[in-house]
């Protein structure tokens, strides 16, 4: 197998996302997470940009110990002289420089030609190495670069010491078959010593993944992602769709050093720390990605997982694939989940719970498993938990505080707790009185409409003994919703 190096981007390109950004203590969690997951390089920031980004990099390099450490800059010296001061406690470290090279960068953003920016990429190169071995350079908007010229700055950049050239399709315009074969060509008239190219795609037109493996295929040795595919507009390339690719078509003969196992755990962190939801059908990390609703998928996966299952979800850390009964739903899925709920039927029992299973899926989206009970007649076990009251006080300049009554079980039980916002507040109440070990994995508010009298709809997992739990509500007051919803999933659990 031919190794694939990852350099993982979330820090940097992912954080530049208005409404993600981090500090440092944040930063330093999410980048130990990268380690463990087995990341080669963990661009950590723009030192430059910022005293927080200097910061984090530094701090960032402190405490992670195998990745190397990179730190972007433009194609000047005090961006460079920044970068390795801000890399000096790293024990691997990169410095990643670079300049725009197509056509419209050059005369628009430079107001320069094609010669005098060949000149300032090898300045920068040769500036940075005095600082580290490690020198990458990126051809920003290579994507739309002429592949002649693109092949002279790279040529001049590997004879200037830079170790790793990055061809980013800056704005995702390329598809795969021409950014595949941007990479061929360069690999085929430049002498790349012992340098690789790196692949840095984002998603404009929803080719990221697509073009990133072309690139490999096409001869580069490292990819540029994030997690989650997060990153500047529609985001960048994913983490986790490009090293499944890589894995599930082991016949192309890629590796990466990825521990698979560690990516949904990752992929929660950096959506709840960046307050970045995962769109639901997000392949490989989104809530629905190994969730079967359509009863023809539904009959395979019962007989046989690979039928309609190309990854086993236990390799990114995901315990089981989930069949979710709807209208569409087959009499297979409705016995398995019978049989799940410890109920036996026949072939001509089942073939009547169906027939009402089917009429009431027609009216109710959600199919509870209280629902299937009641459709076979056994006693519906009742709620545990409910809401009796629920009081919050919240507002600006006012400490956050919830008091809370449930009823477990006709019993009449109540708490308060203050937290950092009148969800927190509410939700460590009712922690409080189930003391139960909970972990919010994933915390989903959506507007219907759009008006401020719009009602909020609340998606939670809820992580219990290493068993996930889903919980859902919908109300005018979200803090209701979310406590709800809490409630929701819990009740799944508690006995
Ligand atoms: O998209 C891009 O071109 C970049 C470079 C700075 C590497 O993020
Ligand atoms: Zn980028």
């Amino acid at each position: 197998m031919e190794r694939v190096y990852v350099f993982d981007t979330t820090l940097r390109d992912g954080e530049q996302v208005p409404g993600c950004q981090l500090n440092t203590i944040e930063k330093i969690q999410i980048a130990k997470e990268l380690e463990l997951l087995g990341v080669d390089v963990i661009e950590a920031g723009f030192p430059i940009s910022s005293p927080g980004d200097f910061n984090s990099i530094v701090e960032i390099s402190k405490a992670v110990t195998w990745p190397t450490i990179c730190a972007l800059t433009r194609a000047v010296e005090k961006d460079i002289e920044v970068a390795a001061e801000s890399l000096k406690y790293a024990k691997r470290k990169r410095i990643h420089t670079g300049i725009g090279t197509s056509d419209s960068h050059i005369k628009h953003k430079f107001n320069s030609n094609r010669e005098e920016i060949i000149e300032r990429a090898v300045k920068a190169v040769k500036y940075a190495r005095r600082f580290v071995d490690d020198v990458e350079f990126y051809a920003e908007d290579a994507g739309r670069t002429d592949n002649e010229y693109l092949a002279r700055v790279v040529q001049a950049v590997v004879n200037a010491g830079a170790t790793v050239v990055n061809i980013p399709d800056t704005t995702g315009y390329c598809f795969p078959h021409q950014y595949g074969a941007k990479i061929k060509y360069l690999i085929d008239n430049v002498d790349m010593k012992n340098s690789i190219l790196s692949t840095h795609c984002h998603q404009d037109l929803g080719m990221a993944t697509a073009n990133t493996i072309a690139g490999v295929i096409n001869g580069a040795r490292q990819v540029e992602v994030t997690i989650n595919g997060i990153g500047e507009r529609a985001g960048n390339t994913s983490l986790e769709e490009v090293v499944m690719a890589l894995k599930s078509h082991k016949d192309l003969g890629y590796d990466t050093n990825i521990n698979t196992q560690k990516i949904y755990s990752t992929s929660r962190l950096v959506s709840t720390m960046m307050n970045m939801p995962v769109q639901p059908n997000k392949a490989i990390v989104g809530r629905n990605a190994f969730a079967h609703s359509s009863g023809i998928h539904q009959d395979g996966v019962l007989k046989n997982v690979e039928t309609y299952e190309i990854i086993d979800p236990k390799d990114v850390g995901v315990d089981e694939n989930s069949i979710v009964l709807t209208a569409r739903s087959g009499r297979a899925a409705l016995k398995s989940r019978l049989n799940l709920l410890g109920v036996e039927v026949d072939e001509s029992e089942l073939e009547v719970i169906y027939e009402k299973f089917l009429a009431l899926a027609d009216t109710k989206k959600d199919i509870k498993d209280e629902d299937i009970l009641q459709l076979v007649g056994k006693e519906y076990v009742k709620r545990r938990i409910k809401i009796d009251y629920l009081q919050v006080t919240c507002g600006i300049g006012l400490r956050n505080v919830a008091s809370i009554g449930l009823d477990i079980a006709g019993e009449h039980f109540e708490a308060s707790a203050t937290g950092n916002g009148p969800v927190d507040a509410a939700i460590t109440a009712v922690k409080k009185i189930i003391s139960r070990e909970t972990t919010i994995q994933e915390f989903l508010i959506q507007a219907i409409n759009r008006g401020s009298d719009d009602v909020g709809k609340v998606h939670m997992q809820v992580e219990h003994k290493g068993m996930l739990y889903y919980g859902f509500s919908a109300n005018t007051d979200i803090v209701s919703a979310s406590v709800e919803a809490f409630i929701d999933a819990v009740n799944k659990f508690v006995e």
